[in-house]
């Protein structure tokens, strides 16, 4: 309660962030020699130019526990203290148990609730956005949220049309109950119809017993189509997030969007009439890590100095499913 009496708002608000990228780089040219592909083709089409390749034996948990130790240092806050992990992921390091329940144990976190997201590329924001949800109820009031991808583990290393597309790597954000400010919202959505237009179509019930060797196991996306529905689905959930917090698009200070294409980055920042010095790009370097790549981008923009406290943030992803959503935050 406040001095009025009246039950004060409870935000959540990023107390730290991390991230981390596998030390083996990929770039255009060594994928030229093994697909019929060229630096020129990908940076054209993608704005890509490398990418991150997690080493033999390095897991998603391995991504995701780098990532959190940076971010829990950068809170000041101990794993004890965490009343909750929830950690994004369309690439888990087993079946069963989750990622989650290995990264608390490697960090010390033991008793806290931990689990597994699965929203592909939005799988970051999916769990930001349950994350926030338990943080305003009252039901945790330190919590981590990881974003942490092995994508290269199911990419048909023969096909140019998705090889060249993605890499490795984790981010990762400490959330703390703030009565001042933090998250002002976050919008989830999803579209099971679309879903041949970006899978990997082998799981434990469908094709996995037949398929021992995995050779299955890989993703497959109808590119263009994706596109197309990427930055409508991205220019619908900017317009309803600046809506719901009537907010006008000159408010914004900055877009950390998902990075699978700097096109459709461009898309999305050309309907917000925001400069590009005001959109957080990692793409470059990064490619698409899936649901590492916000955090990833969003730790590069607070370690940098180019997002400051009170500033206004507009996180974005789509991904497959499909799967898309946003979160506002003042930082
Ligand atoms: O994170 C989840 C969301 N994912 C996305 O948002 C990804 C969305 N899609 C994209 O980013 C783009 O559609 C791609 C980058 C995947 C492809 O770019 P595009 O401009 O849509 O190209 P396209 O698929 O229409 O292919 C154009 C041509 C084709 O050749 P033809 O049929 O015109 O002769 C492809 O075979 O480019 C060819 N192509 C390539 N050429 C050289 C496809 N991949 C490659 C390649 N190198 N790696």
């Amino acid at each position: 309660m406040n001095q009025t009496g009246t039950a004060q708002r409870v935000y959540s608000r990023i107390a730290g962030t991390g991230s981390y990228l596998p030390e083996n780089v990929v770039t255009n040219d060594d994928l030229a020699k093994i697909v019929d592909t060229s630096d020129e083709w990908i940076a054209a089409r993608t704005g890509i130019r490398q990418r991150h390749v997690a080493a033999e034996g390095e897991t998603t948990s391995d991504l995701a526990y780098q990532a959190s130790l940076r971010a829990l240092e950068a809170a000041g806050v101990k794993p004890e203290e965490l009343d909750l992990i929830v950690l994004g992921t369309t690439t888990p390091d087993l079946i069963f148990p989750s990622s989650a329940c290995l990264l608390q144990h490697r960090l010390g976190a033991n008793g806290c609730g931990a689990f597994d997201v699965n929203a592909a590329c939005s799988g970051f924001l999916y769990g930001l956005s349950v994350a926030d949800k338990f943080i305003r109820t009252g039901d945790a009031k330190t919590v981590l949220v990881v974003g942490s991808e092995t994508l290269t583990r199911m990419v048909d290393w023969e096909d140019r049309t998705t090889c060249v597309l993605f890499g490795d790597g984790a981010g990762a954000v400490v959330l703390k109950a703030d009565t001042d400010t933090g998250i002002l919202s976050t919008h989830m959505h999803a579209d099971g119809g679309k879903k041949e237009l970006l899978w990997n179509p082998v799981g434990v019930s469908v094709g996995f017993k037949e398929d021992e060797k995995n050779a299955g196991v890989r993703i497959s996306m109808a590119g263009s189509e994706v596109f197309k529905h990427a930055v409508r689905a991205l220019d619908s959930v900017v317009d309803e997030t600046l809506a719901a917090n009537n907010l006008d698009k000159s408010d914004l200070d900055w877009l950390i969007p998902h990075q699978a294409n700097l096109r459709i980055i461009e898309a999305t920042a050309k309907r917000l009439e925001m400069p590009m010095e005001r959109v957080i790009v990692t793409v470059d370097r990064h490619g698409n890590t899936s649901s590492g790549s916000v955090p990833l981008a969003l730790d590069e923009a607070v370690r940098s100095g180019k997002v400051e406290r009170g500033q206004l943030v507009l996180l974005e992803a789509f991904g497959g499913g499909f799967t898309w959503g946003s979160a506002l935050l003042r930082y």
